[in-house]
């Protein structure tokens, strides 16, 4: 099973500090996000700055797009982004436009669907009839920050996501001692954002989450 890849969640307020805190940590991460608090308060200009500073790394923005795909779509991909988000309440006619304008863009440009717990099955056979390649589990901020811990139900989603076929990226303050619990389900991307951004030794803490995808995933 191939190794889960990196990504850092750059949830800063300001380009300047999101590519400070991508500096720091760069050596261990595979894939740098654009996050979502970042892009509301610099806009698109802040997916260029981390594209120029990090010409090598797969670039995500974390647009969360809604409605109007083809005009964000274009707009993130314009400036540099890989991949881009789409939160799992948009319409199937928006997931559907998402998936034809990134194809005709680009074959490496992929859409993201993000997925919080209000979401129906029904949904995502849909996504999968519309080829959408990737989905992102998530634990939202806002529910970890109440208290909701990962278990046993996260697991048995994403191991439903990844048989139906789609590429699967696990986030939510996920933290190096999360990541046994998705031992055996072919990961393709963890994302950690303050675990990385607001430890002590940025290189270190990106350092001991690719250690545990090596003993878990070989
Ligand atoms: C919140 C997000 C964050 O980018 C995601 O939760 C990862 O950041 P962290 O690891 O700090 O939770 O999209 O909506
Ligand atoms: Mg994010």
């Amino acid at each position: 099973m191939a190794l889960p890849l990196l990504q850092i969640a750059l949830d800063n307020l300001t380009i300047e500090d999101a590519i400070t805190s991508a500096k720091k940590a760069a050596k261990y991460i595979d894939v740098i996000e654009v996050g979502t608090i970042l892009l509301a308060s610099e806009g698109k200009k802040a997916i260029k700055a981390l594209k120029d500073a990090f010409p090598d790394k797969i670039i995500v923005a974390d647009g969360k797009i809604a409605d109007a795909g083809k005009v964000f779509a274009k707009m993130f991909y314009d400036n540099g982004a890989d991949f881009t988000t789409a939160i799992c309440a948009a319409e199937n006619a928006t997931m559907q436009d998402l998936v034809n304008f990134s194809k005709e863009y680009s074959p490496s440009k992929e859409l993201q669907v993000e997925m919080t717990t209000n979401f129906s099955w029904e949904q995502v056979e849909s996504w999968k009839k519309s080829g959408v390649p990737q989905v992102v589990w998530h634990r939202a901020r806002d529910a970890q920050a109440a208290g909701v811990k990962w278990g046993q139900k996260d697991i048995e989603i994403v191991k439903k996501l990844a048989n139906m076929g789609f590429k699967v990226t696990v986030t939510g303050g996920v933290e190096v001692e999360d990541i046994k619990l998705f031992k055996d389900i072919p990961i393709f991307i963890f994302i950690a954002g303050r675990s990385i951004r607001d430890a002590a030794d940025p290189e270190l803490a990106a350092k001991e989450f690719k250690d545990e995808f090596k003993k878990y995933w070989k």
